[in-house]
């Protein structure tokens, strides 16, 4: 009898381990690093400034890496991953191939974590702490980085291919992959704001400006003049996300918007006639409250799936793994 419960006890102290133990993002911390790496802040940021001092985009491809890690299984730098002869990473997945950018940024602020402190901090964690900068560089708001996150040991191109939501669809489609990864349909109109800043290539827009008719026609005609109708002419021309302000992060995306200024096709369906319409209205007409949703869905989309305690690893150098 008493061996018996004793083993009750163990399995139940064991079931709410697991339990407890599987919201892993319960154990990411804005100090994880505070005793191990008290330069960590402070050494991204720099690194970082003087990549945007360069050249302003860096910020705005930075902050595309980061939600390209975190939608696709989780936040743990996979994305960061060259391909390998056993498994083909997601630099060659449709979304990222000749346009996700910054990997030799990111290598660098790699390079002088390990300085700082060698074996200590994640690649996973060194992008959430570059986004952040970015955000704030451009001029946008400021939150506490969560932090503990480790390194995948392998990279999906499938998983890339299929988690990464696509400038053609449409809104019912751009819910679900978000829904897919926990976040919500405000969620997603708050990160959609990331496209105040950046670029696209025309092979992501053409469709739109020649084919759309909620579109604002000199809005078009513009973009027209700088891809040309025929695919594989032009594809990989360039245009801003946003058309007023493309390295300030604010809110003029949603303006954008209202104005049938949306460069994709996808970012138009946020204010389209639907049930988004409401949300874009109010960011557009509030910097604030566009700001604190974003940083908070920032922090949400921070905590998808991270690897801690003993999964993954601390990758020295963030292209491959130990
Ligand atoms: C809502 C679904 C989204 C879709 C369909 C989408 C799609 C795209 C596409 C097609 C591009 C241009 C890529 C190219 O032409 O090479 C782009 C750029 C960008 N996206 Fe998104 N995106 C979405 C959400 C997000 C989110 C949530 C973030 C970040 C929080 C983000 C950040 C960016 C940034 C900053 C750029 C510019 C990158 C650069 O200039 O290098 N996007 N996105
Ligand atoms: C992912 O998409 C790319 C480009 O469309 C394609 O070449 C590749 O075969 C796809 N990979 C997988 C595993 O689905
Ligand atoms: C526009 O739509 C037509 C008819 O569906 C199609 O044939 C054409 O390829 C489209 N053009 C672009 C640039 O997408």
């Amino acid at each position: 009898m008493a061996s018996f419960s004793s083993s009750l006890k163990a399995i139940l102290t064991l079931a709410f381990l697991v339990i407890f133990m599987g919201s892993s993002s319960a154990q990411l911390s804005t100090d994880f690093y505070s005793k191990s790496c008290p330069n960590l802040f402070s050494t991204v940021k720099s690194v970082v400034h003087s990549a945007i001092a360069k050249e302003a985009r860096m910020g705005a491809s930075l902050l595309r890496l980061f939600f390209h890690d975190c939608f696709v299984n989780g936040c743990d730098g996979s994305v960061l991953l060259d391909d390998t002869s056993s498994f083909t990473g997601e630099k060659r997945a449709a979304p990222n191939f000749n346009s996700a950018r910054g990997f030799n940024v990111v290598d660098d602020i790699k390079s002088a974590v390990e300085k700082a402190c060698p074996g200590v901090v994640s690649c996973a964690d060194v992008l959430a702490i570059a986004s952040r900068d970015s955000v704030v560089i451009l001029g946008g708001p400021n939150w506490n980085v969560k932090l503990g996150r480790r390194d995948a040991r392998t990279a999906s191109q499938g998983a890339a291919n299929n988690s990464i939501p696509r400038p053609t669809f449409n809104l019912n489609r751009l819910i679900s992959s978000f829904n897919a990864v926990g976040l919500s349909t405000k969620e997603m109109v708050a990160l959609a704001g990331a496209h105040t800043i950046g670029q696209a290539r025309c092979t992501n827009f053409r469709a739109r400006v020649y084919n759309e008719t909620n579109i604002d026609s000199s809005f078009a005609q513009r973009r027209r003049g700088n891809c040309p109708r025929t695919t594989g002419s032009g594809d990989n021309n360039l245009a801003p996300l946003d058309l007023q302000t493309p390295t300030a992060f604010d809110n003029n995306y949603y303006k954008n918007l209202i104005n049938r200024r949306g460069l994709l096709h996808s970012d138009q369906q946020f204010f389209n006639g639907g049930s988004t319409d409401s949300i874009v209205r109010s960011y557009s007409n509030s910097q604030g409250s566009f700001t604190s949703d974003f940083t908070a869905a920032m922090i949400k989309m921070g905590d998808i799936s991270p690897l801690t305690g003993s999964k993954g690893e601390i990758r020295k150098n963030c292209r491959k793994i130990n």
